[in-house]
């Protein structure tokens, strides 16, 4: 087997001969077999376990036949090294017990440790990298939805407390998004030292802010984050989330290589928004996987014959797979990408 690039090619706008694809969440609930592991451990107990971890980011890889790999973690993992007490409970998410809410519990926060806390993680990276045949994507989240979860304790619909501390406490909110920045910044330049080949900075819920406010709370530290990492020679992936579509304009700009886009917007549009320098990556509704396998082909081939229009496409989902998706429509669904898009390539 002779390793495959696809997916760095297509970051990089570079030809390929078929549209690579993987997917967020694409080690999850969907398996069985991933079921089983998750009878006996926590998904945290699994991530402190790197043989562990590096079999459950193997799964999908061998089950569905994706052109990426994703490290198995969660974003939340990092914060723990900053002194938050953090639990990813069942069907909620990540709780924290303190949230963070005033100017001394952002003082708080230590700086990230990376080797000296979080040494499982990189020790996930490095045997993956020994095995795998396909690019590792690793991951942080970004510091708006770090921090949602940081300051409401646990997942929120509105952000009410998030965009209270932004709008009428902007120091503190600035300090805060600093040292998340930080964190992101010493967190991903040392998966890449340790094997890592791409990385994505996930942005899952920054959609809920206007554009204006968008840039001026957050996009600096964005803008900071892909200019600090620029010096990596890896492809730089945002996803700014669900319901990002207007914010799309606003990252014309960044050091970064690939946008992830949301299925409320078409790719074309997607690539118009951003200016045309990206490469783009998504975007299919994850709730197509409920519908017959013949409309799923017929909309993933529309997404291929868009995509393929400019250098630089990555089929994924608009957002993460969800617990009910089939693992043989995936399947079915991956392969036909590949056939598909091999077929038009080469014309
Ligand atoms: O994509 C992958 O396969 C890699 C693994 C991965 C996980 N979390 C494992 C996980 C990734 C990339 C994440 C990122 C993550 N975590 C995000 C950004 C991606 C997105 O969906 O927008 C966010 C917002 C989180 C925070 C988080 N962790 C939530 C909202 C939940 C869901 C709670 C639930 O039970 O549905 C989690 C838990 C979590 N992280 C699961 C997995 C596989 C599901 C629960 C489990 O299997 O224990």
């Amino acid at each position: 087997m002779t390793y495959n690039d696809s997916f760095i090619r297509a970051c990089r706008k570079q030809p390929t001969d078929h549209v690579p694809v993987w997917y967020m969440r694409q080690a999850g609930r969907y398996d069985p077999d991933y079921r089983v592991i998750k009878e006996k451990f926590s998904l945290l107990e699994i991530c402190r376990q790197p043989e562990l971890a590096a079999e459950v980011t193997l799964m999908p890889v061998k089950k569905l036949g994706v052109d990426a790999a994703i490290l198995y973690s969660d974003i939340m993992n990092p914060v723990a090294s900053l002194g938050v007490d953090f639990d990813i409970v069942k069907n909620i998410g990540p709780v924290i017990e303190n949230p963070i809410r005033t100017a001394a519990d952002v003082d708080r926060l230590k700086p990230i440790d990376v080797e000296g806390d979080l040494g499982h993680i990189l020790e996930t990276i490095r045997i993956l990298d020994k095995q795998l045949e396909v690019p590792l994507i690793t991951f942080a989240g970004a510091p708006f939805t770090i921090a949602s979860y940081l300051i409401e304790g646990r997942p929120s619909k509105n952000y009410i407390r998030t965009k209270e501390l932004m709008y009428s406490q902007p120091q503190v909110w600035e300090k805060l998004m600093d040292k998340l920045g930080d964190m992101v910044i010493a967190y991903l330049r040392s998966h890449v030292k340790s094997g890592g080949k791409a990385f994505q900075l996930f942005d899952s819920w920054v959609g809920a802010l206007a554009p204006r406010d968008f840039e001026i709370y957050v996009l600096p530290t964005i803008t900071r984050i892909f200019a600090e990492l620029s010096e990596l020679d890896v492809p730089k992936i945002y996803f700014p989330g669900v319901s990002s579509g207007e914010l799309l304009p606003s990252l014309r700009k960044l050091q970064a290589d690939v946008i992830g886009i949301d299925w409320r917007v078409s790719i074309t549009e997607g690539r118009r928004r951003t200016g045309g320098g990206f490469a783009v990556q998504g975007n299919l509704d994850p709730l197509l996987l409920t519908a017959p396998m013949e409309l799923l082909k017929e909309r993933a081939k529309d997404l291929i014959d868009e995509g393929i229009l400019e250098p630089g496409y990555i089929f994924n989902l608009g957002h993460g797979l969800f617990p009910e998706a089939s693992l043989d429509k995936l399947r079915g669904l991956t392969e036909f990408i590949h056939e598909y898009s091999r077929k038009v390539m080469q014309k």
